[in-house]
């Protein structure tokens, strides 16, 4: 089974807070970054390693504009300006997910934003690995 780090639980930028004023989220709450670029929320995971891990991030983004996030590991850049589309309502939670190879022990993953909109809110980061 996938191993979920709660966004609550990670580090973040300055100007973020972790909010529940919206509904459907896990653990305590969601981080609510500010709306800027830089804007990130940074996962310490650990992983057995072996092979391509999928990493998805659960966010909402309710409003009508696309939240892009450079997704990183351990610094390097797996995916840059991963689309966060829009998914109907704060209120609700949609799935993105990257695949990236993860070999044995702790990693950083850390997800900032590219535009001057910010990081949608995010709500966790489950890390499945083959
Ligand atoms: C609203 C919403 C927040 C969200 C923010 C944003 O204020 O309630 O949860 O973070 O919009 O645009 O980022
Ligand atoms: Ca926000």
């Amino acid at each position: 089974p996938p191993v979920r780090y709660e966004a609550e639980n990670a580090t973040y930028s300055a100007g973020s807070t972790v909010d529940s004023d919206h509904t459907g989220y896990s653990g305590t709450g969601f981080v609510n970054t500010a709306n800027e670029v830089g804007a990130y929320v940074s996962f310490g995971v650990s992983a057995t390693g072996g092979g391509t891990a999928d990493l998805t991030l659960r966010y909402s983004n309710g409003t009508t504009s696309d939240r892009p996030m450079d997704i990183s590991v351990d610094g390097i850049v797996v995916a840059a300006a991963k689309s966060f589309p829009p998914n109907g309502s704060w209120d609700s939670w949609a799935d993105v997910t990257v695949g990236v190879p993860l070999a044995a022990g702790t990693h950083t993953v850390r997800a900032t934003a590219t535009t001057a909109n910010g990081a949608p809110n995010l709500d966790h980061l489950e890390v499945r690995e083959p």
